[in-house]
């Protein structure tokens, strides 16, 4: 069968192994690695994949070819953790971060996620869309084709469905493809101030089954930390989502350990996020258990704080992991993926591999579309970062500049030399 496109001789594929499963152990640092490849698409979807010449049976006279000598490419980046949409901005507090106020007295304050919480309420559908649209921009320049979107800053109806409905339109419009995410139980509003309970018991029976009515969104997600939600309120909430329908994630262990990994590894969720904190006991029970460790290093460096999330004794331990942005305007302001990914290598010490076997193949694991994306198998969506450096590892090596230079998301070519394609 010929290909309608054909892109040849890359310096270098990045493609990693599609093992039914998500990466772990020892498999985390493996992946085929093409010299002089080629991957050639049709109808969207990944054709063939290979070295040198493409065999004259995939081309014929409509056949493009495009020579990207001197480049690498990779799957398309797939951000499996964000807060997307939000009103506001947080300059504001970082004077009082930089004088060393933490980030659970902020909240404490009134500020922090609340702040947030107030710019969402006030801002309108537009307004929303046209923020968060530019954010998307700025990622598929970045290498991004796949994004998972949260919600948790209107914490009311209104708000959370509004920006659900956000999430919907922009899945339809823009060149990225979004998974979405009910967080109502992201913080606690002030109508609820001391009865977080009741405002748990007021998301399972008002809100979950709206979301699910409306189909707002795939997964259910909570923020299980010391005064936000305890480890009981997050199993009552995600166990009542899991009867629903909705698939599972949990914000945990990422200032304090509360038990939020225990609650993962019972109700099984797709994946535990931030892990900062985690103990070597609940390691081992994310790796009995394969729940995906979601690690967030540029959190952990807009924080301010030292200790990243022990990511090579998780690996050891078994645990599949995934790094993502956290793109949000509080704890973690960026979009940029690779620089997430260069904070694995810098301050995780995970191998380039590892790296981008987390932001591709076990990130589509994270998301649930490894079916589609993740990798170049053929018949996959073709979904293809491409970056202007000789190798995989200088992608990291030289690290804080954006080097994707194309991207083509199911086989369009939509970002030409650093350009966004009208
Ligand atoms: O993942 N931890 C909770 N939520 C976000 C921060 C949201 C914010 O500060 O606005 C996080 O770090
Ligand atoms: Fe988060």
């Amino acid at each position: 069968m010929s290909a309608d496109k054909i892109l040849i001789h890359f310096n270098q594929i990045f493609n990693p192994y599609d093992l039914g499963h998500p990466l772990s152990g020892s498999d985390m640092n493996d992946a085929q690695i093409i010299e002089d490849g080629y991957i050639a698409i049709k109808d969207g979807k990944i054709l063939a994949l290979g070295s040198g010449e493409p065999d004259d049976k995939l081309k014929d006279e409509h056949t493009e070819i495009i020579d990207y000598s001197g480049k690498i490419a990779l799957p398309g980046f797939i951000d499996c953790h964000t807060h997307l949409i939000y009103g506001g901005s947080r300059e504001h507090e970082f004077a009082q971060k930089l004088n060393g106020v933490s980030y659970l007295e902020i909240l404490e304050q009134g500020g922090g996620i609340l702040s947030t919480v107030r710019s969402t309420r006030e801002a309108d559908f537009d307004n929303l869309y046209n923020k968060s649209k530019r954010l998307l921009d700025y990622m598929v320049r970045y290498g991004v084709t796949t994004v998972e979107a949260k919600s948790g800053y209107g914490l009311d109806w209104e708000t959370e469905k509004r920006q659900l409905e956000v999430c919907k339109k922009l899945n339809e419009d823009h060149t990225i493809d979004l998974v979405s995410t009910f967080m109502a139980a992201h913080a606690v509003p002030p109508e609820y101030k001391g009865k977080s309970g009741e405002f748990i018991d007021m998301i399972i029976n008002d809100m979950l089954p709206k979301v699910k009515e409306e189909n707002l969104a795939e997964f259910c997600d909570i923020f299980c930390e010391k005064n936000v939600f305890t480890a009981e309120e997050s199993e009552k909430l995600l166990s009542a989502a899991k009867d629903l329908g909705f698939k599972l994630r949990i914000h945990a262990d990422e200032i304090e350990s509360i038990g939020g990994v225990d609650v993962a590894a019972k109700l099984k969720t797709t994946s535990a996020e931030h892990l900062m904190m985690i103990t070597d006991e609940g390691i081992k029970k994310m790796a009995e258990s394969q729940v995906i460790g979601d690690l967030l290093p540029a959190t952990t460096f807009s924080l301010m704080q030292d200790t990243y999330a022990p990511a090579r004794k998780m690996i050891e331990a078994g645990v599949p992991i995934t790094l993502s942005t956290d793109c949000n305007p509080g704890s973690c302001p960026t979009i940029n993926i690779q620089f997430v990914a260069q904070l694995g290598c810098y301050q995780m010490r995970l191998t380039p591999i590892e790296v981008f076997n987390a932001i591709t193949i076990n990130a589509a694991y994270a998301v649930d579309r490894a079916d589609q994306i993740g990798n170049f198998d053929v018949e996959k969506q073709a979904d293809i970062t491409i970056m202007d450096c000789p190798n995989v590892d200088y992608s990291i090596y030289f690290f804080a500049t954006n080097l994707v230079s194309d991207v083509y998301k199911n086989g369009q070519h939509v970002v030409v030399d650093g350009q966004i394609q009208a």
